[in-house]
């Protein structure tokens, strides 16, 4: 039987036995700005956000996330409390609020400045500060004690999401030990040898051992984990199982790859589809040459730069493309207090300009950099219109734009370019695959991109789409609630109470 959104309702409905559905994420799905005399709702630029939001519309409950708007406050109540989506109420959205010291040590210090770098093998080195680290602690607690008020007495699944959180489940646990808490981590986990330069990997693993199920989205990452654990932390490896005992408590390690919703990426492409096609055409001041697109924030692991090395080489190589195709790059700007994030920005749009310069011809360039974010919609029209989409991460959990390109052809034409080193890359096999740093086979996979029959295209696009509406994001979070409730009807009922000072 297939996923759906019904089916994941039932789930939620049905089998937790009641419990409480608490999401908790750093990033919020909706945020409040002040945008001249008004105030402007928006979604943020994350793959994370955009896979979890359709889970909470379907199942309820409560999104405990930073509130980072300029005008959230003004939009939640007392406790930070808030209905969304803001035009048709599903879920509860809570807030934490941070100060400016709280967010810089414990959400650009060590969650993006230590963690990211570490987890993803993209030669950037971490950076590992104590007085981030001491924030990171006291945000974890923050969040902790959020959760608790959200929890109340009951019963309650929470699930919680990513690196900024590896503390918060064992506070939860020692707080609270009949909540389930499971735990989904959406970036890669490094080997041991590469783990084992963080100064605080024990406090870390230790906290991710707090959970009832920890899962990443491919079985390598699992691997990595179990094996990081096995030779730095006191507990007992099940590998029948892929289950760790510490303490006498079990958590379980499981892959699970996230996913998307196709039909709503389907439906909002088809509106009004031409006009908007014209519109953007326009607004890009491209003509009919073929467009290869690329969709990102502007983050080091996504491999932009190398994007726009193989789209020079291929100029170089056969000058004969030359005005017969744009790529268009949306480069979102990110974490921008962050100097190689906003030394990042500076060295794209160079880049971009000195390969412009080299092939430019009359008035046509081969690289558009739209540096700014983007709504969703014109990014899958924009995925619509093009002859390929271009995804080179250097590392990458999953990468869900490789899958909402898939989803956006409904057209059943078009080719993903895909890095080897995505998660999407384990699931997508008939993408292009590429290794991005290889500039020369980049280069050749964009050729190939560029002049594949349209009988292979349909063949290639009819296998992916059936991939992604199989495996769509529904089945992702039904897996992990399906799992979350076997522990529910497990767990004996709640011994203790929500206790805030046991985390003091
Ligand atoms: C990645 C992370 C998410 C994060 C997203 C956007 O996908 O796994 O947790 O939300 O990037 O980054 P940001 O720092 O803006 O939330």
């Amino acid at each position: 039987m297939p996923w759906t959104r019904e089916r994941l309702e039932d789930v939620a409905r049905n089998r937790l036995g009641g419990a409480k559905l608490v999401v908790v994420a750093n990033r919020e799905p909706y945020l409040h700005s002040f945008d001249g005399e008004g105030i402007r709702c928006t979604t943020p630029a994350s793959g994370l956000t955009t896979a979890l939001d359709p889970v909470m519309r379907a199942c309820g409950g409560t999104w405990v996330a930073h509130g980072s708007g300029d005008a959230d406050r003004v939009m939640s109540d007392e406790l930070g409390r808030v209905p969304v989506p803001p035009d048709q109420p599903a879920y509860t959205l809570r807030r934490v609020w941070l100060t400016k010291e709280e967010e810089q040590g414990y959400y650009y210090g060590f969650a993006n400045e230590a963690f990211w770098p570490l987890c993803h093998i993209a030669y950037a080195r971490p950076r590992f500060d104590s007085d981030d680290w001491a924030q990171y602690r006291a945000v974890n607690r923050k969040f902790a004690e959020a959760v608790l008020e959200e929890v109340e007495s009951g019963p309650a699944v929470v699930f919680v999401q990513d690196y900024h959180f590896a503390l918060l489940p064992r506070l939860l646990r020692d707080a609270r030990p009949d909540l389930v808490i499971v735990h989904f981590w959406h970036i890669p986990w490094p080997n041991r040898e590469a783990f084992r330069v963080c100064p605080w990997q024990d406090d870390i693993l230790d906290g991710l051992l707090g959970n009832d199920l920890l899962s990443f989205h491919v079985q390598d990452h699992c691997n990595n984990f179990l094996e990081t654990v096995d030779r730095g932390i006191e507990s007992r490896i099940d590998m029948e199982r892929f289950a760790v005992t510490r303490n006498g408590r079990t958590t379980l390690v499981q892959p699970h790859p996230i996913s998307i919703d196709p039909d709503v990426v389907a439906a909002s492409v088809e509106r009004n589809l031409d006009y908007e096609a014209r519109r953007l055409r326009n607004r890009l001041r491209i003509g009919n040459e073929k467009l290869l697109v690329g969709v990102d924030r502007v983050d080091y692991t996504k491999g932009i730069a190398e994007r726009f090395r193989a789209v020079d080489r291929l100029l170089q190589r056969h000058p004969d493309l030359k005005t017969t195709f744009t790529f268009v790059q949306v480069g979102a700007p990110s974490r921008v207090h962050i100097p190689a994030y906003r030394r990042l920005n500076e060295e794209l749009s160079e880049l971009a300009d000195e390969i412009n310069w080299r092939h430019a011809a009359g008035a046509w360039r081969p690289i558009v950099f739209l540096n700014e974010q983007c709504g969703a919609r014109q990014i899958y029209v924009l995925d619509r219109l093009a002859a390929a989409c271009v995804v080179s991460s250097l590392h990458d959990g999953m990468n869900l734009v490789a899958k909402e390109f898939v989803a956006a052809r409904t057209d059943g034409r078009g080719v993903l370019v895909l890095s080897r080193f995505a998660g999407a890359a384990r699931e997508l096999l008939d993408a292009v695959l590429i290794n991005p740093y290889a500039i020369d086979e980049f280069a050749e996979a964009l050729r190939l991109a560029l002049t594949m029959p349209d009988e292979e295209q349909e063949q290639r696009m009819a296998r992916l789409r059936q991939e992604v509406a199989t495996n769509n994001v529904y089945r992702w979070a039904g897996m992990l609630l399906s799992e979350a409730s076997k522990l529910v009807q497990a767990r004996p009922a709640a011994e203790s109470r929500p206790s805030i000072e046991i985390l003091a």
